[in-house]
């Protein structure tokens, strides 16, 4: 009789111990018959790639990479996905031989969480994206892949909105791109993404109410027991609203994929964890 050892993977953050990526991953896993070993792993602050190392030595085929080393993820890869590259960052690591390979999978979370679960096509539309950080840059390749007919960057500090403009424009076909402050827009938009660090703190971006139209989606990557402040703005002027739990779902999903050649299912997923969320 033999005994299959399960292959192991991680999520390295610091801090991590609130991540829900066991819990999403223990379910795909479940569901597709895969035998894996999914765990978190806190890298001292100065340490994440002795950890990475110390965890591939010991046999770890992969791992998610989330808060603050994404960016030390992107540099220690030795080989990038072109969404990774244009990210900037790497969230999911795959460990292939002697190669590291850096993938980003937080941008198409991000889109297949609102093109197919929320049933709301992006091709066409004009977009909004609030913030120009990691978050906001991982987003803008997989959203001109769905190619809207706009694409507006509007950031706190406009010149970093400037910056991230520069940064799309290769990947921009025929979508019109703009940069903007938060106080210049004035019309309505499809799709408005809050891609900004404000919800962490309860804070919105101070946008006016012109932005939401009687169909446009409000979107916030960030997630809550209850609705964020952005979240709750926008649902005050009519917009429909959707939270980040869905991009979670979605972005450990296409790296499931990545490592295991199989899609799992994510409807079930998103919806216990949505319980279990709101339940507290
Ligand atoms: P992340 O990786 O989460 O994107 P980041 O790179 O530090 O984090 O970027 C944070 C983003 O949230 C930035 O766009 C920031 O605006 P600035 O570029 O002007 O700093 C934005 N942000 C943070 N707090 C905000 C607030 N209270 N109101 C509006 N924007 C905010």
């Amino acid at each position: 009789m033999s005994t299959i050892i399960p292959d192991t993977y991680v999520v390295i953050g610091n801090p991590v111990a609130h991540s829900k990526s066991p819990a999403i991953h223990a379910r795909f896993a479940a569901q597709t018959g895969q035998a894996i070993d999914y765990r978190r792993l806190q890298a001292p602050l100065d340490g994440f790639a002795a950890a990475v190392q110390a965890f591939r030595q010991a046999g770890g085929k992969g791992a998610n990479v989330t808060v603050p080393f994404k960016l030390e993820a992107f540099a220690l890869a030795t080989q990038l996905t072109p969404r990774a590259q244009a990210a900037g960052a790497v969230n999911t690591l795959k460990f292939d031989g002697e190669e590291i390979v850096g993938d980003n999978t937080d941008g198409i979370g991000l889109v297949a969480d609102i093109v197919r679960n929320a049933g709301v096509a992006l091709q066409g539309k004009r977009v909004l994206l609030l913030g120009a950080g990691g978050a906001a840059r991982g987003a803008l390749l997989p959203l001109l892949e769905q190619h809207p007919a706009t694409l507006t960057i509007a950031n706190r500090t406009p010149a970093r909105a400037q910056d991230l403009l520069t940064l799309a424009r290769p990947f921009a076909g025929h979508t019109a791109l703009r940069a903007s402050s938060f106080e210049a827009l004035q019309q309505a938009y499809d799709v408005i993404i809050n891609a900004t660090s404000a919800s962490l703190n309860d804070q919105v971006p101070p946008v006016s109410p012109a932005v939401f139209g009687a169909h446009t989606l409000a979107y916030d990557m960030m997630y809550a027991a209850r609705p964020t402040a952005f979240l709750r703005l926008a649902a005050a002027h009519g917009a429909a609203c959707r939270d980040g739990l869905g991009m979670l779902v979605e972005q450990a999903a296409a790296a499931f994929e990545l490592w295991r050649g199989v899609r799992p299912q994510t409807a079930t997923v998103l919806a216990g964890l949505r319980a279990e969320l709101v339940g507290g």
